[in-house]
C-alpha cells in the first residue's frame, strides 16, 4: 500500500483532525496486517515530525536533498507494528 499524501486542510489544522486521520489509517493498516509502515517528511516539518513521533515513528535514515522547492533532505521514518 502507498499513500502518497497526507494532509489535513490549513484551515482545519491543529485541531486533532490529523492525529484522528492517523489513527484510523493505521487501524486499518494494523487491520489488514501490515507489519512495517515507512515514510518520509521534510526535516523541517515540526508538526508532522511531533505527530509520527507520537504514534510510534522512529527516524531510521535521511535522504539528502530529497525536497525540491525549496531543497531539503528528507527523514526516513518507520513505525513496526506490534
Ligand atoms: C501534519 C498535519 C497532518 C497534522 O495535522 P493537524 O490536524 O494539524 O494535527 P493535530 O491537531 O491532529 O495534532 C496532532 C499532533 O500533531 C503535532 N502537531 C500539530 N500541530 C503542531 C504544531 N503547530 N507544532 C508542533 N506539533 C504539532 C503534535 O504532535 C500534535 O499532538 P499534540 O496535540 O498532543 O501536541 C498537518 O499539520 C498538515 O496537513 N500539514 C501540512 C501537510 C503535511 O505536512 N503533511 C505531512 C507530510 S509527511
Amino acid at each position: 500500500m502507498v499513500i502518497i499524501n497526507f494532509a489535513i486542510d490549513p484551515a482545519y489544522q491543529g485541531q486533532g483532525w490529523g492525529e484522528l486521520l492517523l489513527r484510523e489509517t493505521l487501524a486499518i493498516m494494523h487491520d489488514i496486517g501490515v507489519v512495517y509502515f515507512y515514510l518520509d517528511v521534510r526535516a523541517s516539518n515540526i508538526q508532522a515530525n511531533s505527530l509520527y513521533q507520537k504514534y510510534g515513528f522512529s527516524e531510521i535514515g535521511i535522504r539528502k536533498q530529497y525536497y525540491s522547492q525549496p531543497d531539503e533532505d528528507a527523514i526516513v521514518m518507520r513505525k513496526v507494528f506490534q
